[in-house]
């Protein structure tokens, strides 16, 4: 299982914070943001990363996490020359890719839960990770029938679909690579990790689990401080 970090866009929302920096570096609070998808990672074991960022501030990345020996990991990068979509990372990182599963995580998610086993006990498919929020039409949206299976996923719903928003932890089998070449870009121009979703789905393919624990996508002002207040009750509680 390879691991991706997609941590591109260049944080608009976050300006002026982002101004001299990317939003995935800044901090939240004892730590720089994207520390916090990247120990999803290498605590489910996954030690070959793609670290996929924006053209701005690549030397900062580089900086800050270098070849990955320090977290005894190993870590590749790539630029995403635009915000051209989410699914894109799975055609910059084809070679990276190579014949394996993956698993992507976005830069600004920072969840609770710990998905080791998880993501130790991937088969094939695609499996995503829903939450309840209050503002689902920021996000990928999933519908459930009475079973809990999921039976419809859309990106920002215009009308109200359901309260789960798809979160940006992402398994995949190989098969993905291939998926992600036939998409065409949405209205937004983006290449959306939704029709992925889709595309497994479609087949019967698609696991959808519910997080338990918190999650922040920690792209605004209130979710990065939010992000921030977890972060330290966990180091206060030694969690
Ligand atoms: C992206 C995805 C969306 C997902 C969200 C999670 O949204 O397109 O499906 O729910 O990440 O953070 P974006 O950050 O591009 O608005």
């Amino acid at each position: 299982m390879k691991g991706i970090i997609l941590s591109g866009g260049s944080g608009t929302r976050l300006a002026p914070l982002t101004k001299v920096t990317s939003k995935q570096l800044l901090p939240v609070y004892n730590k720089p943001m994207i520390f916090y998808p990247l120990e999803t990672l290498l605590k489910a074991g996954i030690k070959d990363i793609l670290i996929i960022v924006a053209p701005d501030h690549p030397g900062d990345y580089l900086k800050l996490l270098g070849s990955g020996r320090e977290f005894g990991a190993k870590f590749t990068y790539e630029i995403q020359d635009k915000p051209e979509g989410l699914a894109q990372a799975f055609i910059i990182g084809r070679e990276f890719i190579g014949e394996d599963d993956v698993c992507m995580i976005l830069g600004d998610n920072i969840f609770e839960d710990d998905f080791s086993e998880t993501i130790k006990n991937f088969k094939s498919g695609g499996h995503v990770f829903a939450k309840e929020v209050g503002d689902p039409e920021r996000f990928g949206v999933v519908k459930f029938d009475d079973n809990m299976n999921a039976v419809k996923i859309e990106e920002k719903p215009k009308a109200f679909l359901s309260n789960y928003a798809v979160t940006g932890l992402y398994l995949y089998d190989n098969r993905v690579v291939e998926a992600a070449r036939e998409i065409k870009p949405s209205a937004r121009g983006e290449l959306e990790i939704t029709e992925l979703h889709n595309w497994y789905l479609s087949k019967g393919e698609l696991k959808v689990d519910i997080v338990k624990g918190d999650w922040i996508d920690a792209g605004t002002f209130e979710s990065l401080y939010k992000a921030s207040e977890l972060a330290r009750k966990k180091v206060l509680n030694n969690t």
